[in-house]
């Protein structure tokens, strides 16, 4: 019997927006991210004599349609190491569409882990966080705890995750303001291929995303919370100018977004620390640090009542229990 394997997900500091390879998911730039605690998404897979994989998903059977992008999955693992045998997969999550967290990140992180356990292929972290890549490009980063760093590469074995800072003790936490947990419209993979097909601006972001990888690794090296904030802060703003001047034009932006950023924006004018960062969706992650968060909870909720705020801090890689 193999254990559960458990992982988190992760919030990206550097965004990844836009495949060079869709199918081997390469991205055309590094991106890098904050693991963390709270929200997971817990694994079991074992092989069955069926012709068909099984998948449930929070104690339901999953049908053909749904499972689609699980069982296509297995069927590129299964071909990377010449498998033949199909999977019950068992999958819990523990990442709450209420928070305002996507799950696709800690899903096929623990994933990838469980059948890493299950075919018994003994891959190395780096290996894993390649496989667990094949399923979302988000995932390969939630191998690791705390910083992480995805290293674009160029094939299937040169892009991979790799720690940066993993310490639990860093000063930073990240309050999610939820403003929406609808299903979105436009899914990132289809919003990363409009911008990188139709933004006049995408070669521009490549270029920015390189040099603020280098700056933010500095500020994480230098724990200033501030200057990781700032580039942060930068860097998502400009991954949505990309889809605002993609064609035809489009946003996950939704109007609360906008009063998020602009209250952010107020608060750090009188001296609190806070930063927005921001998905594929109407979302807020506010990064904050241990002095400034309940501070912002507290304007935040005062000021847009139908925002609901969310507390996470660093959480740890891939688990086993
Ligand atoms: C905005 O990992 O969901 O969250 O690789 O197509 O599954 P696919 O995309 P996904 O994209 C995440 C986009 C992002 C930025 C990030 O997490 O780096």
């Amino acid at each position: 019997m193999t254990k559960t394997a458990r992982a988190y997900t992760n919030i990206a500091l550097i965004k990844y927006w836009g495949k060079k390879d869709p199918a081997l998911k390469l991205p055309y730039t590094n991106s890098l991210s904050l693991t963390l605690d709270k929200y997971y998404t817990d694994t079991t897979s074992q092989i069955i004599s069926e012709s068909k994989d099984i998948i449930s998903l929070d104690g339901d059977i999953l049908d053909d349609k749904s499972s689609q992008r699980i069982r296509n999955y297995l069927d590129v693992v299964r071909e990377k190491f010449d498998r033949q045998e199909h999977l019950q997969v068992v999958s819990t999550n523990h990442v709450p569409m209420a928070a305002g967290f996507a799950s696709s990140a800690s899903g096929f992180a623990a994933l990838a882990a469980s059948i890493d356990q299950t075919f018994q292929l003994n891959l190395s972290k780096r290996s894993l966080s390649s496989l667990a890549r094949l399923g979302s490009g988000s995932a390969t980063r939630s191998i690791f705890g705390g910083f992480v760093e995805w290293h674009a590469g160029n094939d299937d074995d040169t892009s991979y995750a790799e720690p940066i800072n993993e310490d639990p003790q860093f000063d930073i936490v990240v309050l999610s303001a939820v403003i929406s947990t609808a299903k979105k419209e436009i899914s990132s993979t289809q919003g990363m291929e409009m911008s990188v097909k139709t933004s006049p601006f995408y070669s521009s972001w490549c270029t920015l995303v390189d040099s603020e990888t280098e700056d933010i690794k500095q500020a994480i090296a230098n724990k200033d919370l501030q200057k990781i904030g700032e580039i942060a802060e930068h860097n998502a703003l400009s991954m949505h100018a990309l889809t605002l001047s993609a064609n035809p034009p489009y946003t996950y932006f939704a109007p609360e977004t906008i009063e998020v950023i602009k209250l952010v924006k107020h608060l750090r004018s009188t001296g609190i620390l806070a930063y927005v960062t921001i998905d594929a969706g109407p979302n807020v992650k506010i990064i904050c640090s241990q002095e400034s968060v309940s501070e912002v909870q507290r304007y935040l909720n005062n000021s847009l009542k139908n925002v609901q705020t969310f507390e996470a801090h660093i959480g740890k890689g891939i688990q086993y229990i």
